[in-house]
């Protein structure tokens, strides 16, 4: 098929079913602010951040100008052996950001690097320290942790798993998913206290069932992001924390989506009062301009492996463009913005509105069976069409689309999480929008 302007015979699409994309092109071709231009020449809102990146909002000149700068004056220089003097810098920053002892950045280039990246530090970690049989990895269900088949692996979405079967890593377990239909489908920034505790499953069978002196290391997204918004338990984080500790066990926060204020804190690591060994970030690191993830680690993760002789390498990985110049002038550039226009607070406040709309709006429409917002994100929940599971969402998605607004489906979900500097009237336009959708798909 070709348009106009571009063939689509080529680009074979991710995470798109494309035979349905190939027959209504929504393709952009301009953005500004909290909106894109479509091919066809429509305004539409970034109700999504462009997926949880664009924080600060579209075509942010401070950013466009620091990598300008960078590509005139150092496009590109090998991080192997040598470095760039913007890497430092942008790991600093981050560094200075995070909380505790998270000080030693590892940069690459995207969430899954950054999540076969922690998985191995884990590893090295503990073979370092004499503790080579800690190999088992803990994941949770509906976990989202990339496409590297160490992300896949402690990952927990069936979709993202089931073909891949014999390639994904095999000493990993899965802590159950931890959300309550039930008593707290509706969820409005609060912390859902349950009446069991959640994680005793981890510690009277998972942990039993392997040793936990065979466990490397836990990686959970604080706040489940992928899979549709789902807002911990109430002191869970704080316990998983404690348990870690009291196994040597290695916890990771994912926070590939809850990183650089989303919850109108610098991560959700702050949030909650939980430092993590390791905290894998992307995404709004750049405001999504350039591609850039990484790993902070606590400084014993880093001390424990500066063993052997100088001249040989203490840790075998990397990345071509771990730290490229450009992407970390961007990264520079984007946390200066977010202190200048101090847009983490901004989040947090707007993330109230943005729930209260949700829950005025959405609540009690037919279809919705749950609504949980928490920081600038929200997902309603909808009942699924008997044989069609992730239709209605996908639907109402695509009508939405057409009305004008970017949202995201997420199984039975959809997902609202614009940029920071969004307004009350986006904020009203959006959820409208969303509600008249689900109603004419009820
Ligand atoms: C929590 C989390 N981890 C990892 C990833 C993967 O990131 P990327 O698509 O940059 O590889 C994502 C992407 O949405 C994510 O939400």
């Amino acid at each position: 098929m070709t348009h106009p302007e571009f063939s689509m015979d080529n680009q074979w699409l991710p995470f798109t079913p494309n035979r349905q994309f190939r027959k209504d092109p929504r393709v952009f071709v301009a953005a500004d602010g909290m909106f894109f231009t479509t091919h066809d020449g429509r305004q539409v809102i970034d109700g999504v951040s462009s997926l949880w990146c664009v924080a600060a909002g579209h075509n942010r000149r401070p950013i466009h100008e620091a990598i300008k700068r960078q590509l005139d004056t150092l496009d590109y220089a090998t991080a192997f052996q040598v470095s760039n003097d913007k890497a430092f810098v942008a790991a600093e920053r981050i560094a200075s950001l995070a909380p505790g002892d998270l000080n030693k950045v590892l940069f690459c280039n995207s969430g899954s690097e950054a999540a076969d990246t922690s998985l191995k530090v884990a590893l090295a970690y503990h073979r370092a320290r004499g503790e080579g049989h800690r190999n088992i990895f803990i994941g949770r269900e509906r976990a989202y942790h990339g496409v590297g088949f160490g992300g896949m692996s402690v990952g927990g979405i069936p979709a993202n798993r089931k073909v891949f079967g014999p390639a994904l890593l095999p000493r990993v377990d899965h802590l159950r998913f931890a959300h309550d239909p039930v008593n707290h489908a509706y969820v409005h920034g609060a912390e859902p206290v349950w009446g069991e505790d959640p994680l005793l499953e981890l510690e009277t069978r998972i942990l039993p069932l392997h040793d936990p002196s065979n466990v490397a290391a836990i990686i959970v997204e604080p706040v489940v992001g992928s899979a549709g918004w789902y807002i911990p338990p109430k002191g869970y984080l704080k316990r998983l924390r404690e348990i870690c500790d009291k196994h040597g066990i290695l916890l990771i926060f994912d926070e590939v989506i809850t990183g650089f204020g989303r919850l109108g804190t610098p991560f959700a690591a702050d949030y909650y009062g939980v430092v993590p060994d390791m905290l894998n970030f992307a995404k709004a690191v750049t405001n999504g301009v350039m591609p850039l993830g990484g790993v902070v680690c606590r400084d014993a993760l880093f001390d424990a492996m500066m063993t052997g002789p100088e001249h040989v390498i203490e840790f075998f990985h990397g990345y071509t463009y771990s730290g490229h110049p450009v992407a970390c002038a961007a990264a520079i550039a984007t946390l200066d913005l977010y202190v200048e226009e101090d847009l983490f607070a901004r989040a947090g406040k707007m993330g109230v509105a943005l729930g209260d709309a949700m829950h005025s709006a959405l609540r009690g429409l037919p279809t919705v069976t749950g609504l949980r917002t928490l920081g600038l994100a929200g997902a309603v929940e909808l009942a699924s069409i008997p044989g069609a599971p992730g239709k209605r969402a996908f639907d109402i998605f695509l009508d939405c689309f057409h009305q004008g607004v970017l949202v995201r489906a997420a199984g039975e979900n959809l997902v609202l999480a614009p940029p920071f500097v969004v307004e009350q009237g986006h904020i009203d336009q959006m959820v409208s929008t969303l509600a008249a959708s689900i109603r004419k798909h009820a």
